[in-house]
């Protein structure tokens, strides 16, 4: 066995052994109400005739409704890879061969992304999400030609003068120029993923280029982000850092600052160039120092309003998971520092304060989608079960020392 490989098992044995979160949270039982969950979401979606579209994703449960609004999976509807992603989940976690084949079904709704040109960046959370998770589960060689084929459509939105990805085409007249926002660093893993897996290795350079501008131009001197850098198009100069889902152009929104940490953690650990090591420690601290008491941040860190502010439970399930993983590549002080503070985000989120309960098929409420729209405030929405299922199994993974990825 090579030293590194010896090192880093033994990091993952300290960690495990230096918190006490095993102890104060009980990760089976949250995941056994996830899949009691997804059962009843399954339930719902099979309606009275006992069929289910399999083209139509849930999305959210406003806060006064208790029954799922689905979209369907077309290609401007960024969500729809998140519960065929949770299904995978579910099934990771219980084994249970009906929930496979529902997350295949599911899945495969989703196929069209990968023959038709791109539409925006989020193809990355749409195809990672589903069939990223199908195949790292089932090995199918179907699911990893879509996910190649899929890579190369997001490469088409890179533009080599700005160093990005162009994250809305749709919006370059808008922003006046090349816009790339936070988010986008999340469809990152899958141009990493291709490179590695037989697509062409320029994926990776595109990865690496997007993160390192990102890196340099989207946060300001005190580590928060822009959620929208917006570059001349011919000379990729940076132009201006503005917001579209935040406050107002110079707050934090919270889940900007989440992608920011989940991306710079996932960009670490397929370089190990300790830039990404550092930075992404710098961005975590920020957010961590100004959280309230319970781990879960308001939906904006600055909006004038908190403590009355809606919370973003989307956010704390992002970064809960992104931080378990984080934990993983770093010395004991910091990794427990950052675990523990991910256990406490789970725990506030396992609360009856966060979970649905009985009161719905989601598996938590409280999360913000749009603000500034007006849009999905203080709800259920897909991406927060997602995060929060993945970080409960990166955490369960964590406590028999096997690897969070
Ligand atoms: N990617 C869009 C959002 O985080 O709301």
């Amino acid at each position: 066995m090579k030293t590194k490989t010896l090192l880093a098992g033994l990091g993952l044995c300290l960690l495990a052994a230096c918190s006490t979160s095993k102890d104060e949270f009980n990760v089976d039982k949250a995941l056994d109400y996830c899949d009691t969950q997804v059962h009843r979401t399954l339930t719902e979606l099979k309606g009275n005739d006992g069929n289910i579209d399999y083209t139509m994703m849930p999305r959210n449960i406003m806060d006064s409704l208790t029954t799922w609004h689905c979209r369907k999976a077309t290609k401007d509807e960024w969500c729809s890879g998140f519960w065929p992603g949770i299904l995978w989940y579910d099934y990771e976690a219980t084994g249970d061969e009906k929930i496979k084949e529902e997350a295949e079904k599911f899945t495969s709704s989703l196929k069209f992304l990968s023959e038709t040109p791109a539409f925006d960046h989020d193809l990355g959370f749409l195809i990672f999400c589903s069939y990223g998770n199908g195949y790292r589960l089932t090995q199918n060689p179907e699911y990893k030609q879509v996910i190649l084929n899929t890579a190369d459509t997001l490469a088409t939105l890179f533009n080599p003068r700005v160093g990005t990805i162009l994250s809305w085409p749709r919006n370059v007249e808008m922003f006046g120029g090349h816009n790339t926002i936070m988010d986008n660093l999340i469809n990152l893993e899958m141009l990493f993923w291709a490179a590695k897996n037989g697509g062409n290795p320029y994926l990776s350079d595109i990865a690496i280029a997007h993160a390192d501008k990102t890196m340099k131009y989207q946060f300001r001197p005190d580590y928060t982000s822009y959620h929208v850098a917006v570059y001349d198009t011919l000379t990729g100069d940076f132009l201006r850092g503005c917001t579209h889902q935040g406050y107002a152009d110079n707050t934090m929104w919270a889940r900007g600052q989440a992608w920011g940490i989940y991306g710079f953690t996932t960009v670490y650990r397929e370089t190990k160039d300790t830039r990404y090591l550092d930075f992404v420690q710098k961005i975590t601290d920020v957010y961590l120092q100004n959280l309230p008491a319970d781990y879960v941040p308001y939906w904006d860190f600055d909006d004038p309003s908190i403590p009355s502010a809606p919370r973003d439970a989307s956010a704390a399930a992002i970064v809960a998971s992104a931080l378990l993983e984080l934990s993983t590549y770093l010395p004991v002080e910091k990794a427990t520092e950052y675990k523990d503070a991910a256990v406490k985000m789970l725990i506030s989120l396992s609360s009856d304060k966060y979970q649905s309960g009985k009161s719905k098929p989601s598996f938590l409420l409280h999360s913000t989608g749009h603000w500034p729209a007006g849009s999905e405030i203080d709800a259920s929405i897909i991406y927060a079960d997602y995060y929060y299922i993945e970080a409960l199994l990166r955490l369960k993974k964590l406590h028999s020392n096997q690897s969070v990825i």
